[in-house]
């Protein structure tokens, strides 16, 4: 496989790869080692339909279903979009709950880690760009965590951190905090630092929605929190994707961060997106609290 890096500290190009192509004897596993290794894979040039996403996406673990996991009961896995392109074929309003939605994305995130079982990686392809913007970016919080000065590490190594989707929304809008999507989640802990169960690299488990620290004040948690995120997000750390349809990106949920950018909220903009959820094999055991 022909491989470029994206960035100094994380992240390859792959090229001449057809995703299609992958089974779990082909190709799979030299690109799974790779996103081990590298915690972030760019493929350009991709033609994934919904089905050909699935089948690709089936291969790293299991599908997150948000609304299975909500209602607690089997729901028909459907791909997400995200999007500002309604049922209607409107562009949501540049002041909508719709947009305010896609603009909780645009805080430093992890996925999932308010759900149950938080997800491994994130399979985005872009199929509608805008004009300009719209990029999405991605942080190593593996090369962070190395490179992070003693000092700042020390109330971090051993912590729980809790994470609360409604937490991230309300730094964006009370309206969009108190919809029931956000508030459906109970908070959730896990251990701040992830060792990779492959490489044995440690990086720092840690989004938007973290709000606390176990056993510390809110406010110390959270200025703690909000630190480590900065660090991470320094420019060395980071890697920015401006789209061109037909791209895939595949991140490590596990060490990095991510962030959409805004762009013109007039032009319509669609990725599809789908998570798998971490398993055993993914050191689940390592941030889960018994
Ligand atoms: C996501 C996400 C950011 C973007 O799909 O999980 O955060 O650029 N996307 O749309
Ligand atoms: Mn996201």
């Amino acid at each position: 496989m022909k491989t470029t890096p994206l960035q100094q500290s994380f992240g390859v190009e792959i090229a001449d790869v057809d995703l299609r192509d992958l089974t779990a004897d082909h190709l799979y596993p030299e690109i799974r080692q790779a996103f081990e290794e590298h915690s972030a894979l760019l493929f350009r040039g991709q033609s994934l339909d919904d089905d050909s996403h699935t089948k690709l996406a089936e291969l790293f673990g299991p599908l997150e279903n948000r609304d299975a996991m909500a209602a607690g009961r089997d729901v028909e896995f459907e791909v997400p979009a995200v999007t500002n392109v309604l049922e209607d074929d409107t562009v949501s309003d540049a002041h909508s709950l719709h947009t305010l939605n896609l603009q909780g994305n645009m805080l430093w995130h992890t996925d999932s880690t308010f759900l149950p079982v938080p997800a491994l990686s994130n399979i985005l392809t872009a199929k509608v760009v805008p004009s300009s913007g719209g990029q999405t970016e991605l942080a190593s919080t593996r090369a962070a965590w190395a490179a992070m000065p003693e000092d700042m590490k020390a109330p971090l190594k051993d912590a729980i951190i809790w994470h609360r989707l409604s937490h991230s929304r309300s730094k964006i809008s009370s309206e969009l905090a108190a919809q029931s999507e956000m508030t459906q989640w109970p908070d959730r802990p896990w251990r701040a630092i992830w060792p990779n169960p492959v490489t044995g690299d440690e990086s720092l488990f840690i989004a938007s929605h973290a709000f606390a620290i176990e056993g510390m004040g809110l406010q110390e948690g959270q200025e703690i929190i909000e630190a480590a995120i900065e660090f991470c997000t320094r420019p060395e750390f980071v890697y920015s994707h401006s789209w061109s349809v037909g791209d895939v990106l595949i991140w490590d949920e596990r060490c990095t961060l991510h962030r959409g950018t805004p762009w013109p909220y007039e032009e319509p903009r669609t990725l599809k997106s789908i998570c798998c959820s971490v398993t055993e094999r993914d050191g689940l055991a390592s941030v889960k609290i018994v």
